[in-house]
């Protein structure tokens, strides 16, 4: 979740701020980008446990 609170910091230009993240994910680790969809959703569904009222429009 560090790396969620950093996406955060660098929201203003996700690109450049994360480009050495991203790399290391693509190219060093070769990550199946599937995975990303998925730990998306992971994390969606654990906020909706624990804040459910706030996750209900
Ligand atoms: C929102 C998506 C993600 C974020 C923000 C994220 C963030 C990070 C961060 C901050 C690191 C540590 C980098 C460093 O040590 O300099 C890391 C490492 C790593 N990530 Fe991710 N990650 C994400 C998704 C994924 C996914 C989907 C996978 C695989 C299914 C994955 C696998 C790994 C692996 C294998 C490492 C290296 C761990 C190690 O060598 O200790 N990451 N990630």
């Amino acid at each position: 979740m560090g790396g969620v609170a950093d996406a955060v910091s660098n929201i203003d230009d996700l690109a450049a701020g994360l480009l050495s993240l991203s790399e290391l994910h693509a190219f060093t680790l070769r990550i199946d980008p599937q995975n990303f969809k998925i730990l998306a959703h992971n994390i969606l569904v654990v906020l909706a446990m624990m804040f459910p009222a706030e996750m209900l429009i």
